[in-house]
């Protein structure tokens, strides 16, 4: 049986246990310029604090005009390299193994960021039809990416995650409802696979056997095994370690996938553990909110790792919850940290947790 507390090895790095934080954009804290900003610093830095294993910092652009909003990360110019330094110095005095996530928003991007750009011409859902990427755009947009992950290890990052689920950019390129290509790009798993699979061969070129290549992917969008063979194809390229969500659509809600203590997008990740077991270790994410949860999972080898998003926004100590039993602010599982354009950010979880102190 393993436990929560057991060392685990991705690539050459050893988590020092099971949990890894989560990506979760922090909306409204960067500038224009896309650099981290002193709230970043303190929150990561405070997160790497408490005991998780690994921790992955959120959704960031490779190119300026593949953003969220005007306050979004990005790691498009060499300019905005030296703020991640503190977090990743953070990371390393704290025994905790730091990956950034790269994104493009594609097809769903802000209209005041850039064109809804992607693998076809869809109508997104802002209503509006996309622009199908021409070749050069593919090649290079792929090389933004490689140029953001060189970024990346060069502000000290062990790795990168790639974002490939969530309806962006990898992900629309792997869904079939977005990627209607006729080309290498499109069609079979294999040519929609081929965007990532292409970046992920050139990253490991340009960054080395050393350095972390992980995937977020669909777990199902919204066929389990076209989708988990398209994440072999990943690892047959080089990636890592496999981070399992959900994509463009919901998963089929008749998928048998879920059990008392997890939900589906959970279970897509305990299904991808069964079937990557002697490849590369996998991590679910999706509604993982309580220390028994966390326990369960690992102890009944359900999954390698468990991802923790809201648990860990809620309270940067719920890892020491699951290592030593202390006490915690439960996530209130309301939807104001997502939806925060305009508004002030108000996590009652946080609030309670400044009501405590
Ligand atoms: C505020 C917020 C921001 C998020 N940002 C990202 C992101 O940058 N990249 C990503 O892949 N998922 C993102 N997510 C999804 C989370 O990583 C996670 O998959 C989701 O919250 C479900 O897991 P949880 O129940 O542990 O929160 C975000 C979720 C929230 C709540």
């Amino acid at each position: 049986m393993a436990l929560v507390t057991d060392s685990i090895r991705i690539n050459r790095s050893v988590l020092k246990n099971r949990m890894t934080m989560a990506p979760t954009v922090k909306f409204e804290w960067a500038g224009d310029d896309g650099k981290l900003s002193r709230k970043h610093i303190e929150h990561y830095s405070e997160r790497a604090r408490y005991g998780i294993g690994l921790l992955c910092v959120e959704a960031t652009a490779v190119t300026p005009d593949g953003r969220f909003d005007h306050q979004h990360i990005g790691l498009w110019d060499d300019s905005q390299i030296d703020e991640h330094r503190y977090v990743t110095d953070a990371c390393r005095e704290n025994g905790v193994v730091s990956l950034i996530q790269l994104n493009h928003t594609g097809i769903v991007t802000n209209p005041e960021m850039g064109p809804a750009i992607g693998p076809s011409a869809v109508e997104t859902r802002r209503g509006i039809i996309s622009t199908a990427m021409s070749l050069e755009q593919i090649h290079d947009m792929q090389q933004s990416f490689i140029e953001a992950a060189a970024r990346a290890k060069k502000a000290g990052y062990d790795g990168i995650q790639l974002h490939g689920c969530h309806g962006y950019l990898i992900n629309q390129f792997i869904c079939r409802s977005t990627n209607h290509r006729t080309d290498e790009y499109g069609g079979s798993e294999e040519n929609r696979a081929r965007f990532a699979v292409e970046i992920i061969k050139k990253i490991r070129k340009e960054c080395g056997r050393d350095f972390i290549i992980s995937v977020r992917t669909a777990g199902a969008d919204p066929d389990l095994e076209s989708c988990a063979d398209i994440a072999e194809e990943y690892v047959n390229a080089g990636c890592d370690y496999l981070q399992v969500s959900s994509g463009v659509n919901d998963p089929d809600p008749s998928l048998d996938l879920r059990d008392p203590m997890y939900n589906i997008i959970c279970g897509l990740g305990v299904h991808f553990h069964d079937r990557f077991e002697t490849m590369v270790p996998v991590s679910c994410v999706n509604g993982i909110h309580t220390p028994e949860q966390v326990k369960y999972l690992i102890e009944n080898d359900l999954t390698d790792t468990v991802d923790l998003g809201r648990a860990m926004l809620a309270d940067p100590r719920f890892p020491l919850a699951v290592l030593e039993g202390a006490d915690y602010v439960r996530c209130f599982a309301c939807p104001r940290c997502q939806y925060v354009f305009g508004t002030e950010h108000k996590c009652p979880a946080e609030a309670l947790r400044n009501k405590n102190k």
